[in-house]
């Protein structure tokens, strides 16, 4: 059989990892490929000390590699917008299929990479951009295919669950925990990425997409991040049986699609509550399977090779007849329809964990339930905390039940005026899931 000949463009993190699985399990992977599978060339501006690349081609310019008539795949493992976006065109003009594991460009750019895809005849796949090892795509893609999907939510960010994860069990300081899990690699090159929940709401958006069958729309998402997250909060929430994790939540209601990452309380005993450290994992509610959930390795050199080279594979076993490929969204590309829109946040309806840091006087409690009262919330649980910090205040903690985010807004406001409460009250949603 004919080698099927990959070009890797960036030799960091998950190039490197994808160079040394390739080599390492040449022949397993070239067994599945159905013929021999080999990289061709490699463009990277720097050495990868954990790579041998030895006589491999290696070029400093990654166009010579989207470009080189002997490269039949390119995989783009550089990250970033513009260089990328632009190596991956070069790439399809050139008649080379595509492999990324940039879900900042397919969520972002995705709808014209892939109009570029269909115009040439090759395939762009992207398995390594969601949720890193785990088969994500294909899960969604091909497995529950025969679903209505109904909601999905996932922890989709490993550094995020990581320094939630560490802040709880350890009490450990929030810049202390990211610095570390930038050490170990998991981070994105600009950190506010990850705990400010732009990765995981590239993540989202992609997953929605396949779910929904609507095109990526990556701008209309709500998105929070978990640097305003105390580890009080987590042992308050501890204490009223619920775990705090970051969340990607698209859901399709009958008036559109919600699509929304924020931190989140999940029931201490779900599932989703229990995947910790930098391990990913996604729920998915099907109208026929039920409620599915698949965990694993988020991030990393090797996991996310894993997802890269699945990729490889399956163009490898396919490149011959493109047409007959999976859609990249899987949906046809007629049937991808915008009649549902994705809802603004104030539309959707949440139970909320509230942090008020007030005045310990007496009254507070009444005024503060009061304006809950007049905005008709109806509080779930209350209870008062004494905090740490010696400055006359407690923490009033309740958990409310649903409410529209747009009410709940208005109370927020109302609240934070009164001259007892002294900062910014904490609101986190729940999820029963
Ligand atoms: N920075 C990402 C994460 C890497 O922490 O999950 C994988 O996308």
């Amino acid at each position: 059989m004919k080698p099927v000949k990959v070009g890797i463009c960036g030799l960091g993190t998950v190039g490197g990892g994808t160079f040394n699985v390739l080599q390492r399990n040449a022949s397993i992977i070239s067994a599945r490929a159905g013929c021999p599978v080999i990289i061709g060339q490699v463009g990277a501006r720097r050495e990868n000390p954990a790579c041998d690349t030895g006589d491999t081609p290696i070029t400093h310019d990654i166009f010579d590699v989207a470009r080189n008539p002997d490269i039949d795949i390119v995989v783009e493992t550089i990250g970033g917008y513009d260089v990328a976006k632009e190596l991956i065109l070069t790439a399809i003009e050139n008649g080379k299929h595509v492999v990324t594991a940039n879900k900042a460009l397919i969520a972002e750019h995705g709808n014209e990479i892939f109009q570029a895809a269909r115009d040439n005849n090759v395939i762009v796949a992207y398995e390594a951009a969601v949720a890193g090892g785990i088969p994500m795509i294909k899960c969604l893609r091909e497995g529950l295919s025969a679903n209505k999907v109904e909601w999905l939510a996932g922890i989709i960010n490993g550094t995020g669950n990581y320094i939630l994860t560490e802040m709880g069990d350890h009490n450990r300081p929030f810049p202390d925990v990211l610095k570390e899990a930038q050490a170990l690699g998991y981070a994105e090159a600009d950190p506010t990425f990850d705990v400010e929940g732009i990765d995981a709401c590239h993540k989202l958006t992609i997953m929605a997409s396949i779910a929904f069958g609507i095109p990526l729309q990556f701008n209309r998402a709500y998105t929070e991040g978990i640097s305003r997250i105390t580890p009080s909060d987590i042992q308050y929430a501890a204490s009223l049986g619920f775990r705090i994790k970051h969340l990607g939540v698209a859901r399709q209601t009958s008036e559109g699609v919600e699509l929304r990452v924020h931190p989140t309380l999940i029931p201490s005993s779900r599932p989703l509550a229990n995947i910790n450290g930098v391990m990913n994992a996604v729920v998915v509610q099907g109208d026929a399977v039920g409620q599915t959930m698949i965990s694993g390795p988020g991030a990393g050199a090797e996991p996310t090779a894993s997802s890269v080279i699945a990729d490889i594979i399956d163009i490898a076993r396919t490149m011959e007849s493109p047409d007959a490929a999976v859609n990249a969204l899987g949906f046809s590309q007629e049937s991808l329809s915008n009649s549902l829109p994705v809802l603004p946040v104030t539309d959707i309806e949440c139970s909320a964990y509230l942090r008020i840091h007030a005045d310990d006087h007496p009254g507070v409690m009444n005024a503060v339930t009061q304006v809950l009262s007049k905005q008709g919330i109806n509080i779930d649980a209350i209870t008062q905390k004494v905090t740490r910090e010696d400055d006359g205040c407690a923490d009033i903690v309740i958990l409310t039940h649903k409410t529209r985010e747009g009410t709940m807004n208005n109370a927020i406001a109302e609240l934070e005026a009164l001259k007892e409460i002294k900062s910014p009250i904490t609101r986190i949603r729940v999820e029963t899931l």
